[in-house]
């Protein structure tokens, strides 16, 4: 399975921090926004990813990531000229998904949790159709909400809802078949012009091909739309991260415990950094490895 952050836009909700710098590179707590879900993506266990971003800042993501090949991953990058919709990630990808699935995450979408490995491979392993998420939140009107029958079988998703049907809002995170691109390249564009994501979902409920797994109560899914939402994602990785000892979204931990490089390439990776607590968890972690390895 191929991976895509979707990491453009225009992040005018930010302003004016983000009128001359991509959001998604901006810090949560200590590391860069789209650490958080390239960090998603290793998890489920895929290390071909596509990055796309703007022409102005697709040279910022090669600074910091490179090709990947430092965490025995590979990292390739494509430019979306305009912020045209989300579901356009599947035709400026399309020659790099070829004939595979597609796993999409947005480049501003945070996730923690236990049960969150398990359900990547699930998401991974349902090979045919759609997977996407609910996640219940307090302010549904400002995302795509899921509407449930009796039964609760999903019947639509309906895209920032005057008076949603439900509480269960999709996060950025969704699992598609090689369809998606075909998908995608027939949907038309919304009353904003965009090419929106929520109109793919549809179509494969449409086909009677999504399945929608509910995240429970032990998952964190956090916003980073707004200035306080970020200082509230800042302070919820701090908080974990202070009372545990285990870091969130260390790209190099998850390349080593996934196998993706060695031991003497964490030390390397970890000796670059080590005038910071970033760097020298790192170190611990080579330096101590009966600690969950
Ligand atoms: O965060 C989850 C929500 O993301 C979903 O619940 C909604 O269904 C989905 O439409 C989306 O809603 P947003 O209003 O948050 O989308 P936004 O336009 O802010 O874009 C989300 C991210 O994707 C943002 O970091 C910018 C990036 N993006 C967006 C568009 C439209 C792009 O890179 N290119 C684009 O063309």
């Amino acid at each position: 399975m191929k991976g895509i952050v979707l990491s453009g836009g225009s992040g005018t909700r930010l302003y004016p921090i983000t009128k001359s710098f991509t959001k998604q590179l901006l810090p949560i707590y200590d590391k860069p926004m789209i650490y958080y879900p390239i960090s998603v993506l290793l998890l489920a266990g895929i290390s071909d990813i596509l990055i796309i971003t703007t022409p102005d800042d697709v040279h910022l993501y090669k600074k910091l990531l490179g090709d990947g090949s430092q965490l025995g991953v590979r990292f390739s990058y494509k430019v979306q000229e305009q912020p045209k919709g989300i579901a356009q990630a599947f035709l400026v990808g399309a020659d790099f998904i070829g004939d595979d699935n597609v796993c999409l995450v947005l480049g501003d979408n945070i996730f923690h949790g236990s049960s969150l490995v398990d359900r990547l491979k699930e998401a991974v392993d349902n090979k045919k159709g759609a997977t996407i998420f609910g996640y219940p939140v307090k302010n549904p009107r400002e995302f795509g909400v899921a509407e449930f029958d009796e039964n609760g079988k999903v019947i639509e998703i309906v895209e920032k809802p005057e008076n949603p049907k439900s509480n269960f809002a999709v996060p950025g995170l969704y699992f598609y078949d090689n369809k998606v691109i075909e998908i995608a390249s027939g949907i038309t564009p919304s009353y904003r012009g965009e090419l929106e994501i929520t109109s793919v979902n549809n179509e494969y409920i449409r086909r009677g091909e999504l399945n929608i797994v509910r995240f429970g109560r032990g998952m964190a899914w956090l916003d980073t739309g707004t200035p306080t939402g970020m200082l509230k994602a800042a302070e919820y990785v701090e908080t974990v991260q202070e009372r545990q000892g285990y870091y969130i979204a260390c790209l190099e931990e998850i390349a080593w415990r996934s196998g993706f490089i060695d031991t003497d390439q964490l030390i390397r990776l970890g000796s670059v950094l080590k005038k910071t607590d970033y760097g020298q968890y790192i170190l611990s972690l080579a330096n101590n490895i009966d600690g969950g390895k």
